[in-house]
């Protein structure tokens, strides 16, 4: 059973993909604003520099990740999207953002999982990889903070 393809732009070659991975691309993006809203907002709750270390290092890269989801949308459709830049919520106690950080970030892996074996090129799913490997650092980073404030 096929679903209906369609087609890449940004090379030579049109290469065919599954669409429905284009609202997960979203989602993903969607996530990527809201972490690095709330990392921000983490890094406002405490004044000890290195917790705030650790908490930057994903800060970072939600902006990068946020872009490199936004190019990788770009070269499956034609088309640049932005998602806004969600409110920040109140996360209570630092120790229970981390704690929530820790969920969202594992639950960022398994997304990430889905959508790296539905991407149609090397280059995009190799993009992917890195994005992995960098959210199952953040998860490492909190379990480490959620350790230290206990
Ligand atoms: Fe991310
Ligand atoms: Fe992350």
């Amino acid at each position: 059973m096929y679903r209906e393809m369609h087609m890449g732009y940004g090379y030579n070659t049109p290469i065919p993909y599954d669409p429905a991975v284009l609202g997960l691309i979203q989602e993903a993006m969607k996530d990527e604003r809201h972490d690095r809203v709330k990392y921000g907002k983490m890094l406002e709750m405490t004044d000890d520099k290195k917790v705030q270390e650790q908490i930057r290092f994903a800060y970072e890269d939600e902006g990068k990740h946020y872009t490199m989801f936004q190019k990788i949308y770009a070269q499956l459709t034609g088309q640049r999207i932005e998602i806004p830049v969600p409110r920040a919520e109140d996360y209570g106690t630092l120790q229970n953002a981390i704690e929530t950080s820790i969920d969202g970030e594992l639950e960022a892996v398994e997304l990430y999982r889905r959508i790296k074996a539905m991407l149609p090129t090397r280059q995009m799913q190799d993009d992917l990889y890195e994005i992995i490997t960098d959210e199952q650092e953040h998860a490492t980073r909190f379990v480490y903070l959620y350790a230290m404030e206990k």
